[in-house]
């Protein structure tokens, strides 16, 4: 028999009731079958009786820009490098002082990867070795320390024929947007122009209309007329046109609409002109007309591409982590996401470049948009800031606080009244009411590196002092080193580590470690470019994490989008191009357990039966309570093995002789390990639900090889009032999860509690305001009061002093240790 798939079951009529998962066609109906001694390979015990409450906010996603998740992919622009700042930063321009630069067009298609390339081209080293995929190309090339991501950015316009184009800083269009594109007519009466090749294409639909907006102005002394085309990629059949009239000396924005005549994913805008004579553009933007009028009210258009907008809605992710990653952190400082660059109109966001992922980011999705997307997603944000630390450099201690300023500015800008300086800005912008914010984290992936510890200490001490409520994320345990209130862990494995991962958390408790944040996780050695066997072993891991949900507060697969034309990681939960999408298997476990993520864990306990045949550890289990009166139960069980495996499920305690013999399995299986969906079969793989009877607190179920299944929540009748007694005498302490949480957060031991603000009463003045305090030879520290009523202090301004102080009628006196 050759290697079967796996499967993961969710046992869960609940879920399917609601409609929520998009299941594909199975069995109408299944029957459980009675348990018979002896004839199972694993067990699988719910104690209905034993149960603790687990995080609300368990499962979300993480959106960060890489792989175009946001230019090219949830950000609507379909004109890619509007800005020329792309083609600014491939050929040095823009670091460059000089005035203008005449682009020698062929050459840089040659020397850069061709937009069109097609989708398995090899990428190429410049010694020509050849790799599978982008994502292999870079691993390699980033270890390089000559690697430049310069050389990896796409360039996405043609001149046409005869017409000159030349990068320049003459007459910049603001004082944000300074570089500009001056285009040359070739000889007289011939059409001069330039086309964009949008991201590897532009997509159109016929009947649809597109608003183009560009701002142009001529240096001649004549007005000159401009026609904008949606046209063929061989630009000999135009779809749409407009013209715009009176071009002249100065900027000026025209904007028109588009209806496309036919639909064509490959299609190009072409900007035209007569010669002779200049043209100078800027900004040049094309977006689906829908965005344009959807977007009235706000300063800029809508700015999300609505079926991958669906695409996340499907997921109903509990929080969304952003905008990295990596992103945030950037190879140099001077390339990392900062907030006030990404934030009032588009024309004046200099974007920056995306030196980790190796393309150019407009900023078109910038602190607010990402905001509009949290709340157009009904979910909680953690807004992840860079903290003055990236790949290649650090900001010192001593340096640090304009970096912390930025932070909470940020925190205005999201939550500030209207009339706050910051708020006032979010206001302008067309959203007047604030949003909540709770979390923030610290930084991404950057324990170890210089001056993180000292840069974290100075966030997490002003944050806290201002906004007391915040939560923050470091990106590690921060030990005795540092409070930690919740930390990042990330794992990217091969399958059966991912497996086994799934008792990574155990033993861990409120009692005895800090919370954590499992906020990439993903199977992607083996995981091909997202394949079933990657997921039911990210099914398994998810089961551990329901296990110990009560000290893994937050979860995420990473990483959400990548363009199918442009991978430079090899698994990623959504694959796009510029029309289409599909979920690898991954997207349909984490919206199975989302979909089944309860209020409590169930005490799951999973035994393989040493009499069979077939006896291998690799089942995974855990059942939740779906809601508080815990009337419906959910189970996932996994089944990581090659053969099939016949499950016996019991369920005890108090109510479980009266479970309805009715419920609803959903489950994804494929026969092969190595199956993946893509955009010719997006539902090759994706669950399946059916009907389920003959349950009771005792029956055996069939795992198919190597499928994840979720099993349905079993409706308990109500009039069982043992069951909902007992769950209601729990309910008075566990009204919500994360309130639990955090109030047994202020009642942990001293050693582990330095997550949390000291409890006011028994906290010097120093530490409690968190506030750095300075020692006379002029250093800063910041302070966090001991057991002994002293107060330990950390140096901000090197890296690894620290002293004790006491503090007397609001004055510190420091002692060295
Ligand atoms: O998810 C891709 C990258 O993996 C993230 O940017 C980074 O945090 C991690 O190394």
């Amino acid at each position: 028999m050759g290697r079967l798939g796996g499967s993961v079951l969710l046992l869960a009529a609940m879920i399917a009731a609601a409609g929520a998962i998009d299941t594909v066609a199975g069995p109408q109906r299944l029957s459980a079958e009675p348990l018979r001694d002896g004839e199972w390979n694993a067990s699988v015990s719910v104690s209905l009786a034993d149960k603790k409450p687990i995080s609300p906010l368990l499962f979300g996603i993480f959106f960060e820009e890489i792989g175009h998740a946001g230019d090219g992919g949830l950000y609507a622009e379909l004109v890619q490098d509007r800005s020329f700042d792309a083609l600014a930063a491939a050929t040095g321009f823009l670091e460059s002082s000089e005035r203008q630069m005449r682009l020698d067009c062929p050459a840089l298609l040659a020397a850069h990867h061709h937009p069109m390339e097609p989708l398995h081209a090899p990428w190429r080293n410049p010694s020509d070795k050849v790799y599978r995929s982008k994502a292999e190309y870079l691993q390699e090339r980033r270890a390089d320390t000559n690697y430049d991501p310069r050389n990896d950015i796409i360039v996405a316009w043609q001149p046409l024929p005869g017409t000159n184009a030349d990068l320049t800083r003459d007459n910049p269009l603001n004082e944000h947007n300074r570089i500009s594109m001056v285009l040359t007519a070739g000889a007289p009466g011939t059409p001069s122009g330039i086309a964009n090749f949008g991201y590897w294409g532009v997509a159109l639909q016929r009947g649809e209309s597109y608003t183009v907006s560009l701002y142009l102005r001529t240096s001649e002394s004549s007005s000159r007329n401009v026609t904008i085309s949606l046209v063929s990629q061989d630009l000999a059949t135009a779809y749409a046109n407009v013209s715009f009239y009176g071009v002249g000396g100065s900027w000026r924005k025209f904007t028109g609409e588009l209806t496309a005549a036919a639909t064509d994913t490959n299609a190009r805008l072409a900007i035209l002109f007569d010669g002779p004579g200049t043209l100078q553009l800027d900004m040049v933007s094309l977006l689906p007309t829908e965005n344009v009028r959807r977007g009235e009210g706000l300063l800029n258009p809508w700015p999300f591409r609505a079926d991958l907008l669906g695409a996340l809605k499907a997921l109903e992710p509990a929080f969304m982590r952003f905008p990295g990653g990596c992103y945030i952190e950037g190879d140099w400082l001077r390339n990392a996401f900062r907030w006030k660059d990404s934030i009032g109109s588009w024309a004046e966001r200099p974007g920056h470049l995306n030196g980790v992922w190796g393309y150019w980011s407009t900023d078109g999705l910038g602190l607010f948009e990402y905001m509009l997307l949290v709340e157009e997603l009904q979910t909680e944000p953690i807004w992840v800031i860079n903290n003055g630390v990236a790949h290649g450099d650090s900001v010192r201690g001593a340096d640090i606080m304009p970096w912390v300023e930025e932070a909470l500015d940020s925190i205005e800008f999201i939550t500030g009244p209207a009339d706050s300086k910051w708020g006032s800005v979010r206001a302008a912008m067309g959203h007047p009411e604030p949003w909540n914010l709770t979390w923030m984290a610290i930084g991404n992936e950057d324990c170890g590196k210089p001056f993180y510890l000292n840069n974290y200490l100075a966030f997490f001490g002003a944050i806290r002092a201002k906004y007391p409520h915040m939560r923050l994320v470091a990106n590690c345990d921060m030990g005795q080193d540092a409070p930690t209130d919740v930390w990042d862990w990330h794992i990217y494995t091969n399958p059966t580590d991912m497996f086994n991962r799934r008792n990574e958390f155990n033993g861990r408790t409120p009692e005895n470690s800090n919370y954590v944040f499992a906020s990439e996780y993903a199977v992607t050695d083996g995981g091909g470019w997202g394949n079933v066997i990657g997921a039911i072993s990210e099914a398994a891991f998810m089961t551990g994490m329901e296990r110990n949900g009560d000290i893994v507060l937050l979860g995420a697969y990473a990483p959400l989008f990548v363009h199918w034309n442009n991978r430079p990681w090899p698994t990623n939960m959504i694959v796009i191009n510029n029309h289409q999408w599909f979920g690898i298997p991954s997207y349909h476990v984490q919206q199975m357990f989302r979909q089944a993520q309860g209020t409590h864990y169930l005490a799951t306990q999973v035994v393989t039966n040493p009499s069979t045949q077939v006896h291998e550890d690799k089942v995974a289990a855990s059942a939740t309570c779906q809601n508080q009166a815990c009337d419906r139960v959910a189970l996932k069980i996994v089944n990581f093995s090659s053969y099939r495996q016949r499950i016996a499920v019991t369920l005890s305690g108090t109510g479980s002789e009266s479970i309805l013999s009715e419920g609803e399995l959903v489950f994804l299986y494929s026969d092969h390990p190595e199956d993946e969906n893509s955009f010719d079969e997006p539902k090759k793989i994706a669950p399946s639900s059916a009907a389920m009877d003959g349950l009771s607190s005792q029956f055996t179920l069939k795992a198919e090889p190597v499928r994840t299944a979720v099993a349905a929540p079993q409706r308990l009748p109500s009039t069982n009032l043992d069951v909902t007694h007992a769950v209601d005498a729990t309910l008075d302490v566990i009204q919500s999860s994360i309130e639990q949480l955090k109030s047994s957060y202020n009642n942990t031991p001293a050693h582990h509690q330095p997550a949390s603000p000291p409890a006011a009463a028994h906290t010097p003045a120093a530490a409690e305001h968190h506030s750095p305090a300075v020692s006379p030879d002029g250093q800063r520290w910041i302070g966090e009061a001991q057991a002994d009523g002293t107060i330990l202090f950390r140096s901000l301004d090197t890296c690894c002093g620290h002293m004790v102080g006491e503090e007397a009628d609001g004055t510190v006196t420091f002692h060295f240790d």
